[in-house]
C-alpha cells in the first residue's frame, strides 16, 4: 500500500477506495442468491434457471439471479394487473407521497446503491455517487410532482394499465428511475426487466420501495436475458412497452408489438456528433470530449462518439486531446480518483476490440495513451481515431466503448452534413463562442437533444429521446408523462381481451399520514414570544405580546407584537434573501417537501390549535392541516415545472421566454372564528390560506413578509364598513396577498417591498391562458376583496378541476 509520504514524494495518486462493506452485507443478507420481486415479496427462482452476476472489474462472482420463464412473467403481469385498480385509483397526492418516499429511500441508501452499481456495472464510484444516484432521486421527486399535478395538468387523461419496461446495463438504476417514475406517477403498474449483466440495483430498489410502503404489485422486477424480455414484449395483458437498448432489439420489439394495441416507446442507439468550430474554447472542448466519450467508458447511448472539427484547429485540438488522454486514469471502479472503470462484460469488450480492429483495417490512425490498463477485469483504454473516412465502419456503427473517431470539416454546412450522416438521431453537441453560429447549426442537426458548449447533461425536467433509428418517445419532463397516459375516451378493448374499461378504479384513500407525536395542546408555562425574521427568532422591538383567545374567550396563546421597525427588519431580511430567487426550482421544491414532511408528524398538534382558535372541531382542523400538507406538495410539484415558453418568431432562431419572481410581497393572515365569542358571526380559520399565499410565492422564488392578524384586524373590520374607499383589502379584513390592483397597493405604502400583486397573477395567467406577468386580476364578482379570500382556490385551480380538499 502506498504511504502518504511516498505520495508526497511522487505526487502521484494514492489509492482512495470507497468501502464495499454495505453492499457486500446486502448481498450477504440474500446469501448471494436472488429470486424475483413480484407482488411485494421475493419469489424464489428455480434452481436450474439461474445465472451469475459478475463484477467486471475483478471477474469475481457477485450473485446468482433468476432467469425468469413464462410462469414467472405471467405471475409478475398478474400481480401488476391486480395492483392497477388500487394504484391508479389513488389520488395524485397519494401517489406523490409514495414517489416522494422512493426519492427519500434512494437518498437514504445512496451509498449502498452507488457502491452496488459500481460493483455490478464497473462504472466509477465518482459517477455513480455524484451523477447516477442523485439523478435517480431527482427523477422520483420530480415525478412525485407530476403525480401531484396529474389531475389538473393532464385532465381527461388516465393511466394505461400494466407497463412492461426493459432496460439496458449502461445506467442500470438510472434507467429504472427514468422508466418507473413517470409510469407510476401516471398511475400505471410496472413489470420491469433489468439487463442480465446488471440486475442488482433494480432488485435492491424494489426491496427498498417495498420497505417504503409502495403497495404490493405496483413495481415487479423479473430478471433474465433477452428471452425474458421477449416474454414481456409478447404478453397479452401488457398495455405498453418501454424499451431502452440496441436498435436491433428495438426493431424486433416494434415488429412484435405491431398491431397488438400496445403503446410503445423506444430509446435506442446513437452515434452522436460533437461539432467543434474554430472559434471554440479548445480547453473547454477537451474537457467536454472527456465527458462526452470517456464518461461511463463510452457506454452511453448519447455519447459524443464522432468528433467533427473545423480543419483549421484540428491539429491543435488533437494534440491537446492526446495530452489529456495521457493523464486519464483507468482502474478499480471503487477508487474515488479514477476516471474510467471497467467495461461491463467480456462480450462488450470483444465488440469494442473487433470494431477498433476494423477501424485500423480500414485505414484510420489509432492512438492510445502510453500507460497500460489493469490486466485483471475487463478494461479498455481511451482511444482516438483520426484520419477517418465518413463512410468507415467506426464512423457509422455504435461502438459503445471509449473510442472516439475524429473527422474534419471546412464550413458549417459541411459540419451539418457530416453530423447527419448516420442513421441515428439521438444527441449532438455544438461548440462555438459565436451564438449566431450555434443557433444556426443546432436546429439543422437531426438529433433529439442538442447541447451547446456542453454535453451529456440530463435532468428529470427535460425530455430525452431520439428520432430516426435512435427511437421515439421522450423520457423526463411533461413530454415524458404523455408516454404513460391515454385519453379517457381511448379505452376501446384491445384484441387480446384486455379491456381496461372494466377496470376503472375506485378512488382509494391516501396513505395514512405519519403518526402524530405526543404534545401538549397549549403551552403550560409562560414563554417568550418572538418574531421570525431572517431565518432566526428575534424579540419584537417593543417587547409586547398580544393574547390570542379561543372562540369562548379563553387564552390560547400569545404572539409577539411587531411594530414598524420589526416590519422594516422583516422587509430588509426578505430583500437580503434575494439568493432564494436564484435557487433552482428543484432545491425550492425539496425545501417545500421538507416542510410538508415536518408538518405531517405534528398534524394533530396543529389541528388542535386550529380547533382552539376557531371554535371548530379537531377533525375539521385535521382536514385543514392535511389539505395544507397536500398544498405544500402541489407547490413543491410546481417549483421545478413553472417553465417559460419557446416562441416561434419570423426571424432566425427562437425566443426563449422565462418567468421570474416579482420580489417581496406581503401576506396578511388572520384568524377568524366560527360562532365567535360575543359576535355570533361566522368566523373563518386561516392557517391554510396563509400557506397558500406564501407557498405560491416561494415556489417561484419570491420572498414573503407575512403578518398574522390581531386586534388591528378586528378593529379594521369593526370600522370597515365605515371606511369604504380606504383600501379594499384592509377595509374588508380579508387581505391575503396584494394582487396588483393599484387601489389596494396604494394602501400598503408603509409596508415597503414590492407591493404590486403578482403571485397569483403569474399563476393565473398561466392557467387562464392569459399572458403572464400581468398584475391586476378582477375577480368574477368584480369585487377585488373577494379575490383575496383564497388565492389558491381561485387562482391555482383551473375551472372544473376541483381536486383540493375543501377547507373546513
Ligand atoms: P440489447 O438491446 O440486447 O439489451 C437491452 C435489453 O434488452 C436487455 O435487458 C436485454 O435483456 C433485452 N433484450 C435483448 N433481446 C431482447 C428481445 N428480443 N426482446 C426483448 N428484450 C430483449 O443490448 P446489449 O446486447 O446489451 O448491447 C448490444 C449493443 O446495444 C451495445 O453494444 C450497444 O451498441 C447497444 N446498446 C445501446 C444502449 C442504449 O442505451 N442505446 C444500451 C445498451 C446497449
Amino acid at each position: 500500500m502506498t504511504t502518504v509520504s511516498e505520495i508526497f514524494e511522487t505526487m502521484s495518486y494514492g489509492p482512495a477506495p470507497e468501502s464495499d462493506k454495505q453492499a457486500l452485507e446486502w448481498l450477504g443478507r440474500h446469501a448471494g442468491q436472488f429470486g424475483l420481486f413480484i407482488g411485494g415479496r421475493w419469489i424464489p427462482g428455480k434452481l436450474d434457471a439461474t445465472f451469475d452476476v459478475i463484477n467486471p472489474a475483478t471477474t469475481a462472482k457477485l450473485a446468482r439471479v433468476t432467469q425468469a420463464g413464462p410462469a414467472d412473467v405471467e405471475a409478475a403481469v398478474s400481480a401488476a394487473r391486480q395492483a392497477f385498480p388500487g394504484w391508479s385509483g389513488l389520488s395524485g397526492h397519494a401517489r406523490a407521497r409514495h414517489l416522494y418516499a422512493l426519492a427519500r429511500e434512494v437518498q437514504k441508501h445512496a451509498r449502498l446503491l452507488a457502491v452496488l452499481e459500481s460493483l455490478d456495472n464497473g462504472k466509477s464510484i465518482r459517477e455513480t455517487r455524484d451523477l447516477d444516484i442523485p439523478l435517480v432521486a431527482r427523477h422520483f421527486s420530480h415525478h412525485a410532482g407530476w403525480a401531484q399535478l396529474l389531475e389538473s395538468e393532464f385532465p381527461g387523461y388516465r393511466a394505461l394499465g400494466v407497463v412492461g419496461q426493459i432496460i439496458p446495463w449502461n445506467f442500470p438504476l438510472l434507467m429504472v428511475a427514468w422508466k418507473v417514475a413517470p409510469a407510476l406517477a401516471a398511475g400505471n403498474t410496472v413489470v420491469l426487466k433489468p439487463a442480465e449483466f446488471t440486475p442488482l440495483t433494480a432488485l435492491c430498489l424494489a426491496e427498498l420501495a417495498n420497505e417504503a410502503g409502495l403497495p404490493a404489485g405496483v413495481l415487479n422486477v423479473v430478471t433474465g436475458d433477452g428471452a425474458t424480455g421477449d416474454l414481456i414484449v409478447r404478453h397479452r395483458d401488457i398495455d405498453k412497452i418501454a424499451f431502452t437498448g440496441s436498435t436491433e432489439v428495438g426493431r424486433l420489439i416494434r415488429q412484435a408489438t405491431a398491431g397488438s394495441g400496445k403503446k410503445l416507446s423506444l430509446e435506442l442507439g446513437g452515434k452522436s456528433p460533437f461539432i467543434v468550430f474554430d472559434d471554440a474554447d479548445l480547453d473547454s472542448v477537451v474537457e467536454g470530449v472527456v465527458d462526452a466519450i470517456w464518461f461511463n467508458q463510452g457506454q452511453v447511448c448519447c455519447a459524443g462518439s464522432r468528433l467533427l472539427v473545423h480543419e483549421g484547429v484540428a491539429d491543435r485540438l488533437v494534440a491537446k486531446l492526446r495530452a489529456r488522454m495521457e493523464k486519464l486514469r483507468v482502474g478499480p471502479p471503487l477508487d474515488k480518483a479514477i476516471d474510467m472503470g471497467a467495461i461491463v462484460a467480456p462480450v462488450q469488450l470483444e465488440r469494442i476490440r473487433s470494431l477498433v480492429d476494423a477501424g485500423v483495417a480500414e485505414g484510420a490512425t489509432l492512438w492510445q495513451p502510453s500507460w497500460a490498463c489493469p490486466t485483471e477485469g475487463y478494461f479498455y483504454p481511451p482511444t482516438l481515431f483520426t484520419n477517418v473516412s465518413p463512410a468507415a465502419t467506426i464512423a457509422q456503427v455504435e461502438i459503445f466503448g471509449p473510442v472516439l473517431v475524429a473527422m474534419t470539416f471546412r464550413t458549417p454546412s459541411e459540419a451539418v452534413e457530416l453530423a447527419n450522416n448516420t442513421p441515428y438521431g439521438l444527441a449532438a453537441s455544438v461548440w462555438t463562442e459565436n451564438i449566431n453560429l450555434a443557433l444556426d447549426v443546432a436546429p439543422k442537426v437531426k438529433a433529439g437533444v442538442v447541447w451547446i458548449n456542453s454535453t451529456n447533461l440530463f435532468d428529470a425536467a427535460s425530455g430525452f429521446g431520439g428520432y430516426r433509428e435512435s427511437g421515439f418517445g421522450r423520457e423526463g419532463g411533461r413530454e415524458g408523462m404523455w408516454e404513460y397516459l391515454q385519453p379517457a375516451w381511448h379505452a376501446a378493448p384491445r384484441d387480446q381481451g384486455t379491456n381496461t374499461k372494466s377496470r376503472v378504479p375506485k378512488r382509494a384513500k391516501a396513505p395514512a399520514p405519519a403518526p402524530a407525536t405526543a404534545h401538549a395542546p397549549l403551552p403550560a408555562i409562560d414563554r417568550t414570544y418572538k418574531l421570525f425574521i431572517g431565518g432566526v427568532q428575534v424579540r419584537p422591538d417593543q417587547g409586547y405580546t398580544r393574547p390570542i383567545t379561543s372562540a369562548d374567550g379563553s387564552l390560547v396563546g400569545e404572539v409577539a407584537e411587531g411594530n414598524r421597525k420589526d416590519i422594516r427588519n422583516a422587509v430588509e431580511a426578505a430583500h437580503a434573501a434575494s439568493g432564494w430567487a436564484r435557487t433552482s426550482g428543484h432545491a425550492r421544491s425539496q425545501i417545500l417537501y421538507y416542510v410538508a414532511e415536518n408538518l405531517a408528524p405534528r398534524a394533530d398538534e396543529f389541528a388542535e390549535r386550529i380547533a382552539a382558535m376557531t371554535g371548530g372541531d379537531v377533525a375539521a382542523g385535521r382536514r385543514e392541516v392535511d389539505a395544507t400538507i397536500e398544498r405544500f406538495f402541489t407547490y413543491a410539484a410546481w417549483a421545478d415545472k413553472y417553465d417559460g415558453a419557446v416562441h416561434h418568431v419570423p426571424i432566425r432562431g427562437v425566443t426563449l421566454a422565462m418567468n421570474e419572481p416579482r420580489g417581496v410581497p406581503t401576506a396578511r393572515l388572520r384568524v377568524t372564528r366560527r360562532g365567535g365569542h360575543g359576535t355570533g358571526e361566522r368566523r373563518r380559520r386561516d392557517s391554510l390560506g396563509g400557506i397558500s399565499t406564501r407557498r405560491d410565492g416561494v415556489v417561484h422564488g419570491t420572498r414573503c413578509v407575512r403578518r398574522t392578524g390581531g386586534g388591528h384586524q378586528h378593529r379594521y373590520r369593526a370600522e370597515g364598513r365605515a371606511r369604504q374607499g380606504a383600501g379594499g383589502a384592509r377595509r374588508r379584513g380579508r387581505g391575503v396577498v396584494f394582487r396588483g390592483s393599484r387601489r389596494r397597493n396604494g394602501s400598503r405604502a408603509s409596508v415597503g417591498g414590492q407591493r404590486e400583486a403578482h403571485l397569483g397573477g403569474v399563476a393565473a395567467a398561466r392557467l387562464d391562458g392569459r399572458p403572464s406577468g400581468g398584475g391586476a386580476r378582477v375577480s368574477p364578482s368584480g369585487d377585488p376583496g373577494e379575490e383575496h379570500l383564497d388565492p389558491l382556490r381561485r387562482v391555482i385551480r383551473p375551472p372544473g378541476a376541483s381536486r383540493l380538499p375543501e377547507p373546513p
